[in-house]
């Protein structure tokens, strides 16, 4: 059995949508369900591409879950009669209104993947219904062009580092299927997604409706034309940053290469997002960045940023041209057996070349509107180590830095996740190391001499900043002066970073 491939649009019906909603609620069709109806085991091997193992867990079940699994996790034709029981309200009929599949007296086709897809945010645990075209797996081919993406590895990587923050009006630019604009509307009054591909707004208005959210409205154009003239208090985007070589032969998927050269495109919108920016608003995207002929990617992507804005850049990753090229070429479907890779691989690293890129970088880039009257920040970085809760992290150090511009709080606490680890070399009675450990946010661990670790550990939110420092000069038997000039800059570091806060007053 081969599913369809579609790229006429869906169609976001709200009649059909509300009933196509009762029915997956009604057929419980989420993902702890469905990972106990196939198991975990074929569950996860779902996502690293194979659905035999949930084809053999659920051989023979002709039962709801079963059947909507099949059709729309895995894509795949299932008999009508059974879809028609599994979707009572909604109907094949209804399906095919939907365009989210092909109907005949016999079987339903899908044109969709329609997929359980949970998160976590401030408020807890919860769950999407996603819908997206087919994917290599369903369609059994290399991907269309205007293939709309589900919800992959960056636009996790997206919805984790966004702020939670209350705000009044956000945009999601680029909004594919939709994800990062339900995220985000769950702490904005209104939320603006555009995208340049009709079929994309399509999928993310029918995921808006299927999910009950109606504070999203959907735009078509290129960037930042359809606001035009407006201002956000946050963007969040997971643009098409994929560095694509132009020539012939070179697919351009439209989800995840905007068309420019290098890293253009990634340039253009740092340079013109913050005219679409509130005062204190917030930018937040993804991108890879090119180092060239000595010029580092991220010193390069730090001159783009004009001086009155506030820059923190979290570089996660650095590729070698051919690493790079070798990820995007297999990402499309096309590994080192078919004819196609080599040509393909020629043509990246022979683009590489003519600009003189040695490596490309990827990571995180937030951007701030300074607040009036607020320091400035600049801070770039790069984090390899496993991270979670990054947008807490972020809303935390921004909120730690404004608190710093107006000095050191009186009081201070050691943060909850903090450790502290002494390393001896065998019979010593002093650490030749000592380790400030975070266990949560971006998990740092920092070296510091004992002064500091002395410092941190008195911390307690009773003896005041001044109080424990004058008690370690005299310990130490140190000028407070010198001790002080000594502790101060790396206090303020252990604040933004998140190792120290301010006591509850
Ligand atoms: C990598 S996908 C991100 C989708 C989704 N936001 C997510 O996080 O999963 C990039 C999206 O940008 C859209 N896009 C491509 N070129 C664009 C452009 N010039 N202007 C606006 N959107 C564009 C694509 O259609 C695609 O939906």
């Amino acid at each position: 059995m081969t599913a369809v491939s579609d790229t006429s649009a869906p169609v976001p019906e709200p009649l059909h949508c509300a009933a196509l909603a009762a029915d997956l609620d009604a057929a419980d069709f989420r993902s702890e369900p469905l990972r106990r109806l196939w198991g975990e085991d074929a569950d996860d091997a779902l996502g690293r591409g194979m659905r035999e193992p949930i084809l053999r867990a659920i051989a023979g079940d002709e039962g709801v879950l079963a059947t909507l699994g099949r059709l729309f996790v895995l894509g795949m034709p299932q008999p009508s009669h059974l879809v028609e029981a599994a979707v009572p309200r909604l109907g094949v009929a209804g399906l095919a209104a939907l365009g989210l599949a092909e109907v005949s007296a016999e079987t339903v086709v899908p044109t969709a993947l329609l997929r359980p897809q949970s998160f976590v945010d401030a408020d807890g645990v919860g769950e999407w219904w996603i819908a997206s075209d087919l994917d290599e797996v369903a369609l059994g081919t290399a991907l269309p062009a205007d293939h709309v993406l589900g919800v992959g590895g960056a636009s996790r990587t997206l919805a984790e580092i966004i702020l939670p923050i209350e705000v009044d009006r956000a945009l999601d630019l680029g909004t594919g299927c939709g994800i990062q604009a339900l995220l985000v509307a769950r702490y904005a009054g209104t939320v603006i997604a555009t995208d340049i591909s009709a079929r994309a707004l399509a999928y993310a208005e029918i995921n808006a409706r299927i999910n009950g959210v109606s504070n999203i409205t959907f735009r078509q154009g290129s960037m930042f034309e359809p606001v035009e003239g407006e201002a956000f208090d946050l963007v969040v985007s997971n643009p098409p940053f994929v560095i694509t070589p132009r020539g012939d032969g070179v697919p351009e998927y439209e989800y995840r290469d905007g068309g420019l050269i290098g890293d253009a495109l990634v340039e253009q919108f740092i340079r013109d997002v913050p005219a679409y920016l509130t005062p204190g608003g917030v930018a937040q995207l993804l991108g890879n960045w090119e180092s060239r002929n000595g010029a580092s990617g991220l010193d390069r992507l730090s001159s783009w940023v004009r001086d009155d804005l506030d820059l923190w850049v979290i570089q996660r990753e650095e590729l070698t041209p051919l690493g790079y090229a070798e990820l995007w070429i297999r990402d499309g479907g096309t590994t080192p057996r078919d004819a196609a890779f080599t040509p393909l691989l020629t043509a990246w690293l022979d683009d590489f070349a003519e600009r003189g890129v040695t490596s490309i970088g990827f990571g995180y880039v937030l951007l701030r509107r300074r607040p009036v009257d607020g320091s400035p920040l600049r801070r770039i970085e790069t984090v390899s180590q496993p991270v979670s809760g990054v947008g807490v992290a972020l809303r935390n150090g921004l909120a730690a830095h404004d608190l710093l511009s107006s000095g050191l709080p009186v009081t201070l606490v050691t943060a909850a996740d903090v450790t502290e680890a002494r390393h001896l070399l065998p019979g010593d009675d002093d650490p030749s190391v000592i380790e400030l450990r975070q266990g949560g946010g971006f998990a740092r661990t920092l070296s510091v001499d004992p002064a500091l670790a002395a410092f941190v550990g008195a911390c307690d939110g009773e003896l005041t900043v001044m109080q424990i420092a004058a008690a370690l000069a005299d310990l130490f038997e140190v000028p407070f002066a010198d001790l002080w000039a000594d502790l101060e800059p790396r206090i303020r570091s252990l604040v933004f970073d998140g190792f120290l806060a301010p006591a509850a007053s």
